[in-house]
């Protein structure tokens, strides 16, 4: 078992009060002290995933770790992920500089995306960004230029589109045919010889793909690398080009239901390491160095939120609703994707489960609806529910929807809570509105 296959957290357990706690602190206790909706993270959780990744890949001599930014990206959350070995995947500059802002080594920093802003790329080279995976023939042109500009020359990978269906939400696709992500296999060669006969300020290393998220079936990435180490060796055959970095992605799924039964770390890793040396073999190339951009399998299982229960409404002949004092702007999974959850609630985590509820959010919106369908006890007014698998794309896609506040979170390990985003206040809220002159009276 690997700490991504965990529902919760690894120190979850239930304390001396009764009480859940988790990184031996009492989540009542966090609940009153930083108030909710609280986002807290176990540091031993992470860690532990991250050691899995690194143990799970040891017999690969060359492995870049690269954690995908998008999932969280927090200064704390960065810094404890450099701390692991681990680089950075980034496809924005508000991650680039968080990354840079934290002190992380920007050798060490990948930057992906469909569409980068002049501005980006700029503040990309000017940083020192280790690798740029370009996407599409308008960014190729357009790197060349800002790096000629600034007499560098740009380290990239190519970002391609291996032609793989996986078996995931259909918005969360990306390797499939007709995708807005990278370059279509037929197109690699036309980018090619641009780089080698006109991009002087391009140095091409190597071949990117990322097949999509929240994926069980390991096999799929054989297909993947095979798919990139045929074209590497393609590409030295006709171009005598020596590329030696293959980046696979990310994507390895977390378990949000006892329903979900994701593959471990180890398998997927003796899935891309067999296809790895069984395909250098057969097409003949130089093992490459390898890139993995896992982002959910890292972070999600380390964090839950924390809500306070409020209002209840039970419909004539139909659901019992229980709101909390968050929804779709601190996690719009459900609503986006339809995606489940786990909760328990924390002041009554031995009570018998006597009767199914609906969780709704606080949000002016019917479809603002967290869980579905949950097995709780007897629930009163003011009690903490702790919802499960929240570290991934929760924080990372919040919004202020309804002028809500962004809600804080914590860092706990071994008894303490360190708060490593601050709650947003009301003056955060208003703080970039501008009233014209004219209008003030
Ligand atoms: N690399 C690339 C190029 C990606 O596009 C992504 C995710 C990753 C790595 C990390 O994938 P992961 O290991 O996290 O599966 N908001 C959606 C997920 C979108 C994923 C986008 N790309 C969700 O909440 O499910």
């Amino acid at each position: 078992m690997s700490t991504n296959q965990s529902l919760k957290p690894l120190t979850l357990q239930v304390n001396q009060q009764g009480n859940l706690e988790i990184g031996g602190c009492d989540l009542i206790e966090l609940a009153q002290e930083y108030g909710t909706p609280l986002y807290v993270l176990d540091e031993k959780t992470i860690r532990s995933v991250c050691n899995d990744y690194k143990d799970a890949f040891k017999n690969y001599p060359k492995v870049n770790m690269m954690y995908a930014s998008k999932a969280l990206c927090t200064s704390a959350v960065s810094v404890l992920l450099a701390s692991e070995g681990f680089g950075f995947d980034v496809v924005s500059a508000g991650e680039i500089y968080t990354v840079y802002n934290a002190g992380i080594d920007m050798s060490k920093v990948l930057f992906n995306g469909n569409n980068k802003s002049v501005d980006e790329l700029t503040l990309a080279i000017e940083l020192g960004v280790g690798r740029i995976s370009v996407d599409n023939f308008f960014e190729l042109s357009l790197l060349n230029e800002i790096a000629k500009s600034h007499n560098k020359v740009a380290d990239i990978l190519l970002r391609i589109t291996p032609g793989i269906e996986c078996h995931t939400h259909e918005y969360i696709q990306t390797g499939h045919l007709d995708s807005k992500f990278g370059f279509d296999l037929t197109q690699i060669d036309e980018a090619v010889e641009l780089i080698l006969e006109q991009y002087k300020n391009l140095k091409l290393h190597g071949l990117h793909a990322h097949i999509g998220s929240q994926i069980f079936a390991t096999t799929i990435y054989a297909d993947e690398i095979e798919i990139l180490i045929k074209e590497i060796a393609r590409l030295d055959e006709k171009y005598s080009l020596k590329l030696d970095e293959i980046n696979v992605g990310g994507g390895l799924g977390v378990k949000y239901t006892e329903n979900d039964i994701p593959p471990s770390t180890y398998d997927i890793a003796e899935k891309i390491i067999t296809s790895l040396n069984k395909n250098i073999e057969k097409y003949n190339i130089t093992p490459p160095a390898l890139f993995i951009e896992p982002g959910r399998s890292i972070i999600s299982t380390a964090g839950v939120t924390l809500y306070t229960l409020g209002s209840s409404k039970q419909v004539p002949h139909g659901k019992k609703y229980f709101a909390v004092d968050g929804g779709m702007a601190d996690n719009a999974r459900p609503s986006m994707y339809g995606a489940e959850y786990t909760a328990q609630i924390v002041n009554k985590p031995d009570a018998q489960n006597l009767q199914t509820v609906t969780i709704a959010g606080r949000f002016c919106e019917s479809g603002d609806i967290l869980i579905k369908n949950i097995a709780l006890p007897e629930i009163d007014e003011g009690d903490i529910l702790c919802v499960y698998n929240t570290g991934a794309y929760n924080y990372s896609m919040a919004s202020n929807y309804n002028r809500v506040l962004k809600p804080a979170m914590v860092l706990v390990n071994e008894g303490k809570a360190e708060l490593i985003v601050k709650r947003e206040t009301l003056d955060d809220i208003v703080a970039h509105d501008i009233i014209p002159q004219r209008l003030k009276k």
